[in-house]
């Protein structure tokens, strides 16, 4: 598991869309660790299953089937019982409840065992919050991404705009801050970076000049 790449950083810091890129690049499978825990906190706010409820999460967790299926090199489609849901798990009210689910210490034990399991069978390239510190300790290439809150901010609201939505740009920022407090605070495998993380700041720099960087980093370590 030695080779596989790991990307960990708050929201917005450009982690899917860069390791998309590297995945497309190397010919590894991206895994995105937060469209789990997505999927997840979207099957319970469907099923009326609460957030505050660990035990009532685990056993949906054990009875939810959650699939990545590669549809092109680096774009990858995740379903959750069969149903396609990468689009449907980005909701605003999924992004609201999302870290109170990935709090539990147990909903994470399940969701990390499905990750090693996906990394053990092809080389990856793995993003999420944990996965330099405690998914995958021994990868080889560890990243930390990170850029000002504001920037963070201002990228997300943009995709919310350009997909329709009316969300004032302060609302993403609040939103945004909250979820970071509560993954930098919790208890079990909090956000932050691993020791022997390389941490970039993106704020000001393009996706492909992060994947550049990224892959040279990587070619000068082998
Ligand atoms: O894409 P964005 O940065 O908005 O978030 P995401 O990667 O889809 O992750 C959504 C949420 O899942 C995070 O805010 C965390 O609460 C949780 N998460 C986690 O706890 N551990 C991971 N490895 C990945 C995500
Ligand atoms: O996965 P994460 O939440 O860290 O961020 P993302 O969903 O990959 O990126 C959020 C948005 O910022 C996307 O629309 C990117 O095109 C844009 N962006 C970026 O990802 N990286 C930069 N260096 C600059 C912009």
């Amino acid at each position: 598991m030695r080779d596989n790449i790991a990307i960990d950083g708050p929201a917005g810091a450009g982690k899917s869309t860069v390791a998309r890129q590297l995945a497309k690049r190397l010919g590894y499978l991206y895994i995105d660790t937060g469209a789990m825990y997505r999927a997840l906190t979207w099957k319970a706010l469907k099923e009326g299953t609460k957030v505050t409820d660990e035990a009532a999460l685990v056993d949906l967790a054990r009875n939810t089937s959650l699939e990545f299926k590669e549809v092109a090199p680096g774009e990858v489609s995740v379903y959750c019982d069969g149903e396609d849901v990468t689009r449907l798990i980005r909701s605003p009210e999924v992004s609201r409840h999302v870290s109170t689910v990935a709090a539990w210490p147990r909903v994470r034990e399940e969701m990390v065992k499905l990750q090693r399991d996906l990394a053990a069978r092809r080389k990856v390239v793995m993003d999420g919050r944990d996965i330099g510190t405690h998914v995958l300790p021994e990868a080889n290439h560890k990243f930390f991404l990170t850029a000002s809150l504001e920037e963070r901010a201002r990228r997300r609201w943009q995709e919310l705009i350009a997909q329709g939505n009316k969300f004032s740009l302060e609302e993403i920022k609040r939103e945004i801050e909250e979820r970071d407090r509560r993954d930098s605070q919790r208890i079990v495998a909090p956000l932050r970076p691993a020791p022997d993380a390389v941490i970039i700041d993106t704020s000001n720099l393009t996706p492909e000049e992060v994947t550049e960087h990224i892959l040279k980093t990587i070619r000068k370590n082998c």
